[in-house]
């Protein structure tokens, strides 16, 4: 069997060409530019490198960003003082704070600062059960741009057996309640693998839609699939480097071997990862949207 590759990067590509003319539109009509305000504590290179995909996809949108790059010796006051000017700051529709953070500022205190309406990412504790009660204003980005994946590759997710393995509170377990919600592009049976489960490959060889994030190389084998089954790898992982000095990236699953055996799959580099920044960006014109009450 030949697998249909899931291309992220063709299907984020669509998306940004829909949002840019909705950001246009927003403009025209309203006069409204949606702003994003970044926050990057300390110099970590793989944040720093994220960070700047997403001003760099801003201003290729057409979105206002704001860049608030800190020093790692910041405390939390002066951290929780920043959040509060731009919660007050009426041209930042969405704050995303990049995490980790250093080890004297505790996560949990940034997170529930951020105002819930900007919380473009998805963590704040009052988004989490707008998530889990099927109301959601914002969806988190990895997630939803999973879910927006399988949409748009044609793939039918409603009755489908869906299989999780991992249980992280920014992939598995928001993905799952994502995907049992009784809505259209959703209404799975979802099973969530995990450390505790005793025996993940009955449960992945069940899976019509079998989706990995549990962050070790090419851990799903081809015994480990259904044969005919999606199969969607969060994973990504640098595994060496080329004579040419660049990185070799691979996934949670084994690409080659079971790529002969599915229906579809996602490459990494190339599928998930080139979603979460787009979906960002679609949070981002939806703050703007429910601040100027238009949604
Ligand atoms: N492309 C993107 O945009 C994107 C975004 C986010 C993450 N990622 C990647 O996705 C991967 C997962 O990220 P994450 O943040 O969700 O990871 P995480 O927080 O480390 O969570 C990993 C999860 O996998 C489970 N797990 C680990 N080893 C396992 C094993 N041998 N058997 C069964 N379950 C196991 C863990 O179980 P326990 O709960 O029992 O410990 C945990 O629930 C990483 O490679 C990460 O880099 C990519």
């Amino acid at each position: 069997m030949t697998a249909q590759i899931i291309s992220g990067t063709e299907i984020a590509k669509q998306l940004r060409e829909e949002l840019k003319q909705e950001i246009a539109e927003l403009k025209k009509k309203y006069n409204i530019v949606p702003g994003l305000a970044t926050v990057l504590v300390g110099s970590d290179p793989a944040s720093q490198v994220y960070i700047g995909s997403k001003v760099k996809t801003c201003e290729a949108l057409g979105i206002y960003s704001e860049r608030n790059d800190l020093s790692a010796e910041i405390s939390e006051e002066e951290l929780l003082a920043l959040i509060d000017r731009l919660i007050k700051d009426p041209k930042i529709h969405g704050i995303l704070v990049q995490l980790p953070l250093p080890k004297h500022i505790n996560e949990a205190n940034i997170t529930l600062a951020v105002d819930p309406k900007k919380d473009v990412d998805g963590f704040h504790p009052v988004n989490v059960g707008k998530l889990m009660i099927g109301e959601p204003d914002y969806l988190p980005c990895t997630p939803h741009g999973i879910q927006e994946l399988l949409i748009r590759s044609g793939v039918k997710i409603s009755g489908a057996e869906v299989v999780i393995v991992g249980r992280s509170n920014i992939v598995g377990k928001p993905l799952a309640n994502i995907l049992l919600q009784k809505k259209t592009g959703a209404n799975a049976t979802v099973t969530v693998c995990h450390t505790g489960s005793s025996d993940i490959a009955f449960h992945t060889r069940r899976a019509d839609i079998l989706i990995v994030a549990l962050g070790k190389p090419k851990f799903i084998t081809a015994d480990m699939v259904k044969e005919g089954a999606v199969v969607i790898d969060v994973g990504i992982h640098r595994i060496g480097k080329t004579n040419e000095g660049k990185s070799i990236l691979c996934g949670d699953v084994d690409f080659d071997m079971v790529k002969e055996k599915v229906k579809a799959i996602t490459p990494v580099p190339g599928g998930v990862g080139p979603m979460t920044i787009t979906m960002l960006m679609l949070n981002t014109v939806r703050a703007a949207k429910i601040a100027a009450g238009l949604t």
